[in-house]
């Protein structure tokens, strides 16, 4: 871009390449207008003056708008390994590499049992990064307050402006922010630098990966403001009749002169129409005040998890006539209770949470963070009837609490995955007395007004659960949360749920969290009378996407032992059957689980390990696997066929799903599965011959027939009262013949962060997915987008995520493409050896 421009607020180069970039889009809209002009003028003159304009337009509304948050995301320099005084202004970074956040160096690198993550975390390298920024500050914000907020760094961060150290923060997950205000030069260039040391390993049980790998921003404000997460809005008091919204707004003032403040408060429906507006009595704040205010609305549209609707405060902070800071807190009304015997209701009604556990990764992304990304990853979720996340084990990306406002999720927020002791060497607990209560206050300030939070843990399997020193921590813990929060009960998740759990005993949880022993979940109250449940962590099934093994009706747990020496039994390539009829020993497959959660009314609900397949800790095999086989969905965001078991017990939508492919030796005989809703009873043909008419009975969650196998066309009937409901096929396959490429979005935003997910399908000539195919497939892109990451499923491909090929597992492959910042086609290819090449268009704009 040819143009250079300060952006007025002060902030960096970046976010006006963004504006340029915008604005040079809309210039084309007015080409049709400048050609039927009656005199003639050269184009780029007409658009320059038209630039003039707007820029002065901006500038003029941008100096009524008293806050800013900007994108700080783009133009980074980054350097792998450690540089003494990289964080001096006059380094030379020049040749460093040029990148923008959020990045994950670990996701780039190559995998190695010998990484210090271990294939536990990972098995990618970890390390020490540098990243600097150069930026300008005009002199005309020299009155303000500058501020650098980060979303999240893994981990052991400490930050520089201009040579000045800002701080440090040893917890990767935590959201933190600076003052750079004393350290600018306004009306100069400005370097912040910033060293992220992932390099002590292992820190952590799973996949964390390393760099500035959440998004940053620069946020300016004027001297008297809303401090940093700085409003608290509450609905005491809610029914679907009236709510009494509560907002309680710190006030901060960092100039010399006390300030005479109103707050004026402003309510915004779900239909974006202001409701209501409030102003609050005159309050003199010479530092830091807090104003309280209660609005009333009448008829509220309750957040629930179907309608998740969304009303906003808008706080206006007036000093006389002059609107000094002007700040938005979207939140919703609802109101939810657990009951030791009924359960969880919400807005008054009965429902389970139906919940998963996941980590932050984004598969062949990494940890580094988009918004698209997570987004697919939930809306899966979300199809599936899923209703609930555990951001396991650590503060999520505020996006994620954003995002499951917006969709109607319940979220389970969690702090801490261990305590004073520690699970892996290296990990959090060698800062948690230092940091514990920093951190955890902070966690609940940032998350404590989305509606989607219900309930906060304050660990996952604490070590500590059989230690006296949790009667100290637990209740010390309760009480940092209370004193910011009393709207949500408080949780752990415990793997002693015994009356020996030391936290338990301490009486600072509102509710008992199971993680396991689902056996044990009916007698609950045998043991903890009067007290109220929820499944923190289930399940731990195991399946390897598109794999089969016979027998299917039998249960086995793998690994026989923590040990891995009893690996002889389980499968030398390291794949597990895919008929949710294995799990960990302290688990219990899929079905186990969710029939005993269903039938009592007490289990207010479960959060299932895992929603999706994760980075790390490949039980139940070693090395060379590098990731997890506990997701629904697969890594590259395939679901496994347990995915339309819970369809069909979780939504409306009519499902028939049969199992497995039609690719076998003659004469084996095959178990074939169906899982279904809305019918009576399913029947099954082998080429065109019925096997006979099965219905689920009791609990079932499935029916089985054992099909001696002939090569043809297996199909599955669903039937109601004798009508057909559906119907699924499936054909034998030939030889791979031909890909077929299937873009998730093929409109997408030249935001250069939006992405297109496109599944790459290996075919017979007939159409068929061919179900052991692992062909190579090689990618070409052409336009302005890039390959952000490709990925097949395989919990044991080393190959890099980070490349143009990929070899497809069990039939499929996945290449993520991104946007770059310019509008245009995309076109995407992929073709391979001897198979029929397949291209597929995107628009991005
Ligand atoms: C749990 C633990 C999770 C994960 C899971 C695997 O005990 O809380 O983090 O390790 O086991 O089954």
């Amino acid at each position: 871009m040819p143009i250079q421009i300060t952006c007025h607020k002060g902030i960096e180069n970046s976010c006006c390449d963004e504006i340029i970039y915008n604005l040079v889009s809309i210039l084309h809209l007015f080409n049709p207008v400048i050609t039927m002009l009656p005199f003639k003028l050269p184009f780029r003159f007409i658009k320059a003056f038209i630039l003039l304009l707007f820029i002065l337009f901006s500038i003029n509304v941008f100096s009524q708008s008293p806050r800013s948050r900007m994108d700080f995301d783009k133009g980074w320099r980054f350097h792998l390994g450690d540089i003494k005084g990289a964080e001096k202004i006059d380094v030379k970074d020049a040749d460093w590499r040029a990148l923008d956040l959020p990045h994950d160096w670990s996701i780039e690198g190559k995998f190695a049992k010998e990484n210090p993550a271990t294939p536990d975390g990972g098995a990618l390298p970890g390390g020490i990064g540098w990243y600097r920024k150069s930026f300008t500050v005009p002199a005309t914000s020299k009155d303000k307050k500058v501020y650098i907020d980060f979303d999240g760094v893994y981990e052991k961060s400490t930050v520089w402006i201009n040579g000045h150290e800002l701080g440090f923060r040893p917890n990767g997950y935590i959201s933190f922010e600076y003052d750079l205000t004393p350290y600018l030069k306004f009306g100069g260039n400005n370097i912040i630098a910033v060293k992220v040391d992932n390099s002590v390993q292992p820190n952590s049980r799973w996949y964390s990966g390393s760099g500035i790998y959440r998004n940053v921003w620069l946020v300016t404000t004027n001297k008297v403001a809303i401090d940093h997460w700085g409003t608290y809005v509450t609905t005491p008091e809610a029914d679907d009749k009236s709510a009494i919204v509560h907002v309680q707004t710190q006030v901060k003032n960092t100039s010399e002169t006390p300030a005479k403040v109103i707050l004026a408060t402003t309510i915004y429906n779900p239909s974006g129409k202001a409701a209501l507006t409030l102003n609050s009595a005159e309050s003199d704040v010479a530092k830091s005040n807090y104003i309280a205010q209660e609005i009333k609305i009448n008829n509220p549209v309750l957040w629930s998890v179907e309608h998740p609707a969304l009303y906003k405060v808008v706080t206006k902070v007036m000093v006389g006539k002059a609107v000094v800071d002007e700040y938005t807190t979207p939140f919703g009304i609802r109101y939810f209770n657990f009951d030791v015997d009924k359960g969880f209701t919400l807005n008054g009604k009965p429902m389970k949470i139906l919940g998963v556990c996941d980590h932050h990764d984004l598969g062949s992304l990494g940890a580094a963070f988009n918004y698209r990304a997570l987004e697919r990853q939930l809306q899966m979720l979300k199809d599936m009837g899923c209703n609930g996340i555990r951001t396991s084990h650590n503060p999520p990306a505020p996006e994620l609490l954003d995002l499951c406002d917006k969709m109607g999720f319940i979220v389970m927020d969690e702090a801490f995955d261990c305590w004073e002791r520690g699970k892996v060497k290296y990990d959090y607990h060698l800062f948690f007395k230092e940091w514990h209560k920093r951190d955890l206050e902070d966690q609940i300030l940032r998350d404590r007004n989305h509606p989607s939070v219900m309930i906060w843990s304050i660990g996952n399997e604490i070590p500590q659960q059989s230690d006296t020193s949790a009667l100290r921590i637990a209740p010390e813990l309760a009480g940092i949360i209370h004193n910011l929060d009393k709207t949500r009960p408080i949780t752990t998740a415990n793997n002693d749920p015994s009356t020996n759990n030391k936290i338990i005993a301490s009486g600072a949880l509102d509710l008992v969290g199971y993680n396991y022993a689902e056996r044990d979940f009916p007698h609950f109250h045998e043991r903890y009378p009067g007290k109220k449940f929820i499944g923190t962590e289930t399940t731990s099934a195991l399946e390897t996407r598109g794999f089969y093994q016979m027998p299917s009706d039998s249960i086995q747990r793998w690994p026989t032992a923590r040990d891995y020496k009893t690996r002889a039994k389980m499968n030398a390539d390291h794949t597990v059957s895919a008929y949710d009829n294995i799990s960990t020993p302290w688990g219990s497959t899929h079905e186990e689980t969710w029939k005993v959660i269903k039938k009592y009314d007490f289990l207010s609900g479960m959060f299932i390990w895992t929603g999706w397949d994760y980075l790390g800790e490949p039980t139940p095999y070693g090395w060379p696997s590098r990731s997890s086989y506990f997701g629904i969905i697969d890594l590259a965001g395939f679901p496994k066929d347990v995915y339309y078991m819970y369809q069909s017990e979780w939504t409306d939508k009519p499902v028939l799903h049969i199992l497995p492919h039609w690719n076998w030796e003659a004469g084996k005989t095959v178990d074939v599965w169906a899982y279904y809703n809305h019918a009576d009873e399913v029947e099954l043909f082998l080429n065109g011959k019925s096997l006979g008419t099965k219905k689920k009975e009791g609990d079932d969650l499935h029916v089985m027939w054992h099909v001696k196998y002939e090569p043809g066309t297996i199909k599955a009937v669903s039937r109601k009262d004798g009508k057909v409901v559906l119907t699924r096929e499936i054909h034998t396959a030939g030889k791979p013949a031909k890909i077929q490429l299937m873009a998730d979005r093929k409109n997408i935003k030249a935001d250069g962060k939006d992405l297109s997910f496109i599944t790459v399908k290996i075919l017979d000539k007939d159409g068929n997915l061919v179900p052991n195919a692992d062909n190579l497939v090689d990618f070409k892109i052409n336009g302005n987008a890039f390959i952000a990451g490709v990925d097949n499923g395989n919990e044991t491909d080393l190959d890099s995520f980070k490349a143009s090929s990929r070899h497809a597992f069990n039939g499929l492959a996945l290449a993520i493409v991104q946007t770059k910042q310019q509008p245009g086609a995309i076109t995407f290819s992929a073709s391979s050896k001897d198979l029929q090449s397949a291209t597929v268009v995107l628009q991005a704009k």
